[in-house]
């Protein structure tokens, strides 16, 4: 596979990061995954645009410009020949030699851009998508910005694990008894043909899948009420869904062991999926 580090095309096993790269020590990093689609991004500007603000939250300089960005995604697809499959990016600080908690002086530190594919044919036909997924939910335990789309990844790792342990697909994070977020992908549920999820905030990512799947809802003429709902609430609902760049419209079909709707994929998950399958590309 080739990849690309801060200004170069390699083979993966040429790439090289210091191992004082802050990403590494202190997960000082931001990151974006944009799905491919027979050759096509989803929604590259929705991921650039998000990019950007999260990279401003974090006064952390872009070392390409949005032009660029888009010509190394295409050069690295083109490169590893994916058709289907998605594009990983990754901002982190740099390295300023040493371990320091205060950031390093952008103009002497440049920040290190890295960027890889991962081919996933058959991605728009996952059989999941048929079936729906079932979900825990845990506690929400994570940092307060997670508007912020940092490499801190290790709870939503930990959620992940703790869903494989229980012999399901995934986690919800719950806080304060609302449900904030899956660990990879935003939540919703159907009540009565209303479509449910939490409205944006610092506590929760705001997804690039979400914004064109409520998109997509309005002009289908589909209520969308965006709020937060509760496990109690969620358990008792319709029907319920996830969405994210690599899940695009997932159905979710049990939660905590209480089945969902019928236990299989309700007809608003169903119907919003082929919109967006069919709208993104
Ligand atoms: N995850 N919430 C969280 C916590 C996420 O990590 C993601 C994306 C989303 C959905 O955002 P979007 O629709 O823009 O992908 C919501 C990516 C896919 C990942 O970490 O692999």
């Amino acid at each position: 596979r080739i990849v690309y580090v801060n200004g170069s095309y390699l083979p993966e096993e040429d790439a090289k990061i210091s191992i004082f790269d802050r990403g590494f020590l202190m997960a000082d990093g931001v990151y974006e995954v944009t799905s491919v689609l027979d050759g096509k991004l989803l929604d590259f500007a929705g991921h650039a645009a998000r990019l950007e603000r999260s990279l401003t939250e974090l006064d952390m300089a872009c070392p390409v410009t949005m032009e660029e960005l888009l010509a190394i995604h295409r050069e690295l697809l083109e490169k590893n020949a994916i058709t289907d499959g998605m594009v990983y990016l990754q901002i982190t600080r740099g390295s300023a030699g040493d371990r320091d908690f205060a950031f390093p002086d952008p103009a002497k530190v440049p920040s290190s851009i890295v960027l890889f594919t991962q081919a996933k044919p058959g991605l728009a036909d996952t059989p999941a998508a048929r079936t729906g997924i079932r979900v825990i939910t845990v506690p929400d335990i994570r940092w307060g910005r997670r508007d912020i789309k940092t490499v801190q990844l290790l709870y939503p790792s930990m959620g992940k694990m703790m869903a494989k342990k229980a012999g399901v697909d995934d986690a919800w994070m719950v806080e304060d008894g609302f449900v904030t977020e899956g660990t990879s992908n935003n939540a919703y549920i159907v009540k009565g043909n209303k479509i449910i999820t939490r409205h944006l905030g610092t506590e929760i990512l705001h997804g690039i899948t979400r914004a064109a799947v409520l998109r997509f809802a309005r002009e289908a003429q589909m209520e969308v009420e965006e709020r937060s709902f509760t496990v109690d609430e969620a358990k008792e609902a319709d029907e319920a869904f996830i969405t994210s760049a690599s899940a695009f419209v997932m159905p979710v079909v049990e939660i905590d062991g209480a089945t969902i709707g019928a236990g299989a994929p309700g007809k608003v998950a169903v119907r919003l999926r082929e919109i967006y399958m069919d709208e993104s590309r």
